[in-house]
């Protein structure tokens, strides 16, 4: 048994895919977090925002439940070809202490999937490189969806069976 996140970058239709990826997973017998980002609602990073500990936001339970999790599977629509700020915010505001980011990230089993206006291939890619340049073990295989294309319940599947090994 393994213990996924679900860590969802919008409120929307990727946060439904959520619910069918953690469907399927507690279906296998897992446990399953889902985490909302845009629930979180984090304040913009800059550089002097994170020097003012008052403008701090504490991502301490995040980096937690991160950290604590045997994989994560990241789901977030195409903006502009490439993916929504509050994913590339989260990020952002969790490496501030960069070792412990990358000892959180190191070898992590990710999966990645999106519901778009498009293709959604853009988005997969770039979450493909964020993901692998902070050290995590990003599967191959990944679930794109969109307005004229469901989910495939087979792909869902096989990305919870890989993921969990
Ligand atoms: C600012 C913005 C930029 C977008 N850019 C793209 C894009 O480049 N490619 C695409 O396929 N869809 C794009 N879309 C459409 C979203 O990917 C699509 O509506 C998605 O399903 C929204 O996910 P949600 O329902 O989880 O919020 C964009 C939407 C927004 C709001």
């Amino acid at each position: 048994m393994a213990r996924f996140l679900i860590i969802t970058a919008t409120s929307g239709t990727n946060y439904e895919l959520g619910e069918l990826f953690s469907t399927s997973a507690e279906d296998k017998g897992h446990d399953v977090e889902i985490i909302d980002l845009s629930e979180l609602d984090l304040p913009l990073f800059t550089v002097a925002r994170s020097k003012d500990p008052e403008q701090t936001p504490d991502v301490s339970e995040l980096i937690q439940i991160m950290t604590e999790s045997d994989a994560w599977i990241v789901l977030a629509p195409e903006y502009n070809g490439s993916y929504p700020p509050t994913l590339n915010n989260a990020i952002a505001w969790m490496s501030l202490d960069w070792q412990s980011f990358r000892n959180m990230c190191t070898g992590k089993p990710v999966g990645l999937g999106t519901h778009s206006g498009g293709g959604g291939t853009h988005v997969i890619m770039a979450m493909r490189q964020q993901f692998s340049f902070i050290g995590a073990d990003v599967m191959g295989r990944s679930c794109v969806s969109g307005k004229n294309k469901d989910a495939n319940p087979e792909t869902i599947e096989a990305m919870i069976d890989g993921l969990a090994r």
